[in-house]
């Protein structure tokens, strides 16, 4: 075989085997076995002494051409691999921005949670402070200041859980006036929020834990007028500007007079419904004037001062401002109950 034809041999191996190379490292290799230091087309030049002396300048020359040509096609292959390599791994980690995910899990408030922050924001605008007192309570802030002596028949209407002969769950927020009113001077401007418990039977209606709102306010002055406005001013804020207030006479042994008040039914407007029982009302609080004897005994001078005093029933207002129908969805804390306050 002439010398032309073994060029043109390893020539067209090399161009075979480059178009089957698909990794950079099998083109290096090809590389080397052709056209590194003992390549095949550097073996041809190293071979020079059989050619005829005056063919070899020839000779050199094709071999010279031909290294130059496959160098060449060696260098495009490698940068079209090079190209291929980066598009895959380009491909590989791409991240679709776009692409949706499932939302994150956000909670939402209690009903009764974002009741009493509209029921303390009203309050608040009207001057009252926040106060609070404790769950277990003795038997004298919660019954005894609030003329409710041992053996006095309003006892049973709160039975409760007794921790010992002088300490109780509270059954109301109204010890935490009998607190402020022993340890402050007038003019007295509270709301009392918190966790009450009675002994009832847990139903549609009742749960043995609820929450109450107390109100107080103590200054010279103060009428059964203001005890009227102040919560005439809540019921429009809570319930709307239609919303009106009707005082019936009751009976607690901390207030005189003592009044259990009515709101315009908020879903008939008055007309009477199934909610009102067809009387156009619904119950929502106790209140009265606080008795003068319960100021003498918390140290406040009743021939100076007057008082109101007014108890809400949390769950009752939470029930009728949205409508629930069972007090136990409430505490159950189940999600589908839940959602629906979003
Ligand atoms: N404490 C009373 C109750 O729980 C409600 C009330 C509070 C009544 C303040 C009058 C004044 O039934």
């Amino acid at each position: 075989m002439d010398i032309q034809e073994q060029i043109a041999g390893i020539r067209e191996a090399c161009l075979r085997e480059l178009d089957k190379v698909s990794a950079l490292q099998d083109l290096e290799q090809l590389r080397v076995t052709v056209l590194g230091k003992k390549g095949s087309l550097t073996g041809l030049l190293r071979s020079m002494g059989q050619v005829a002396p005056e063919l070899r300048p020839k000779v050199g020359q094709w071999i010279n051409q031909t290294r130059e040509a496959l160098e060449s096609r060696l260098e495009e292959r490698a940068a079209a691999l090079k190209a291929q390599a980066l598009e895959k791994r380009l491909q590989d980690e791409a991240i679709d921005v776009t692409e949706p995910r499932p939302l994150p899990r956000v909670g939402v408030q209690h009903p009764n949670s974002s009741v009493l922050d509209q029921v303390i924001d009203c309050f608040v605008g009207l001057g009252f402070e926040v106060v609070e007192g404790p769950q277990i309570e003795l038997d004298h802030f919660n019954f005894e200041l609030l003329n409710i002596p041992k053996n006095h028949p309003a006892r049973d209407a709160q039975d409760t859980f007794y921790i010992d002969d002088n300490t109780v769950l509270r059954t109301h927020t109204s010890p935490v006036q009998a607190r402020v009113m022993t340890t402050r001077k007038p003019p007295i401007r509270i709301v009392c929020p918190g966790r009450v418990f009675r002994a009832d039977e847990v139903d549609a209606t009742h749960s043995p834990v609820f929450h109450q709102i107390e109100g107080l306010v103590i200054d010279e002055h103060i009428t059964m007028a203001d005890l009227r406005g102040t919560l005439d001013a809540f019921a429009k804020r809570l319930y709307g500007k239609d919303i009106a207030t009707r005082f019936r006479p009751s009976f607690f042994p901390f207030t005189e007079p003592s009044a259990e008040v009515d709101l315009t039914c908020f879903n008939c407007r008055g007309k009477g419904c199934r909610v009102c029982k067809g009387t156009g009302w619904i119950e929502v609080l106790g209140s009265g004037m606080v008795n003068p004897k319960v100021l003498e005994m918390c140290g406040i001078d009743p021939s100076k001062y007057s008082g109101f005093a007014f108890g809400i029933g949390l769950e009752r207002i939470t029930m009728l401002r949205y409508g629930i129908p069972d007090m136990r969805l409430m505490y159950e804390g189940d999600e589908r109950f839940l959602r629906q306050f979003r």
